[in-house]
Order: C-alpha cells, then structure tokens, then sequence
C-alpha cells in the first residue's frame, strides 16, 4: 500500500499507524502523529480504493453503509501490509498503536473485530461499527480511546456507545471523549488522546 515511514528517534516507542478519513492521504495526519509521540516511528497509509477520486480504506454503498464484503477484503490487505512493512523497515509488529480519523478509525476498529492482537492500542477519531456479524476475539489489556461528538450528523450517538460497549464486551479498556463539534476532529480530542496515551504508552 502506499505509505509513508518516519523512523522516529525511540525505536522502543510503538509504532504509531496513521489512516485518514475519506479524501485524506498519507500526509494528512502526520502532525497529529507529532503532537501524540514526537519520538515514535510513524507508519502512514494511503487507503487503497477511490470514492470520485478520493482515497478510502473501503468501499461503501452509500454514506454509513459499508460494503462488507470489499471491507473484510481491505481489512485483510491492511493486515497483511502491516506484516510486510514491519519486516521492510524493521519493526516490531506487536507493537503498533493505530491513529485512526472516521473511515480511518473504521478501518482500524475492523482490524481489532478481525484479528487477535492486531494492535496494542487504538485511537479513535469519530468511528462507527464496523460490522455486527463477527465474533471479535479478545481485547484483554488493549486500550482504546474514542473520541466522537455528540452531534456528528454521521453519527448517532448510540452507534459510539455500541462499539464501546462491543469493545468492552471483549475486555479492551476503553476510555471515552466527548466533543460537540459535529464530524470535526476538535483541539480538545485530541488533548485528550494525548493525554490517553501518556498514561498508556509512555
Ligand atoms: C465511512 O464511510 O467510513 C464513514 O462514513 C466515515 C466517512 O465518511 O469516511
């Protein structure tokens, strides 16, 4: 997949895997990535399909409504590209926090739905379920912080509590943030992932 790769200057820092929303690109998240860990290496990927030219990381049949059959395919390829890129630039697979923004963060709560261990941790930006068809394996010890608005129009607010809840179910620590910002990826989120990660990662 085309990507981007920032060594970092702490190799025992988690890799952190970047994955923007609809339109973005491998560059479009890359200074979030430095306001979390400016020491971590960064993996950043572009999604592989085009909606009218803008990348995704699936297909979706209309807004909200994923096409689930392309979204186990990419879920896949995302996981199968990790494997590769940890062995090409030389780092630790286990070790990766993803920074996921809307269909970004729908890929990576697909990969947590998908595959055991597939993360060491998440960030998630304004994401939806995935999927409700699977039996997602454990998520002991993982943790996971969301962030959402109460009012994003793509949103309910019941789908947020949902993958909370789907998530906890498999015992990931989940910690939650509230904004009212619609869709908008705000200040105060990310503050609050920042924050998240120091406690968990630093
Ligand atoms: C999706 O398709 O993943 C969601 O609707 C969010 C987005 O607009 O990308």
């Amino acid at each position: 997949m085309k990507h981007y790769f920032q060594k970092g200057t702490n190799s025992s820092k988690p890799v952190l895997l970047l994955l923007h929303g609809t339109g973005g690109n491998e560059h479009s998240l890359l200074q979030l990535a430095e306001m979390i860990d400016p020491e971590a290496p960064v993996l950043s990927v572009r999604g592989n399909v085009l909606e009218h030219e803008m990348p995704r990381f699936f297909k979706r049949l209309s807004e909200g409504v994923f096409d689930l059959e392309d979204l186990e395919f990419r879920t896949k390829e995302l996981s199968n590209f990790l494997d590769e890129a940890a062995k090409e630039h030389d780092f630790d697979r286990k070790n990766i926090v993803a920074v996921g923004y809307s269909n970004g963060a729908n890929i990576a709560a697909s990969l947590l739905f998908y595959f055991e261990k597939a993360l060491q941790g998440a960030i998630l930006f304004h994401p939806m379920v995935p999927r409700r068809d699977l039996n997602i394996p454990s998520l002991k010890n993982t943790p996971i912080f969301i962030g959402a608005g109460t009012n994003d129009p793509l949103i309910r607010t019941s789908e947020t509590e949902e993958l909370k809840t789907m998530l906890e179910e498999k015992e990931a620590n989940v910690t939650m943030f509230w904004d009212h910002y619609g869709h908008q990826l705000t200040e105060a989120e990310v503050m609050n992932a920042v924050k998240w990660y120091r406690e968990n990662f630093s």
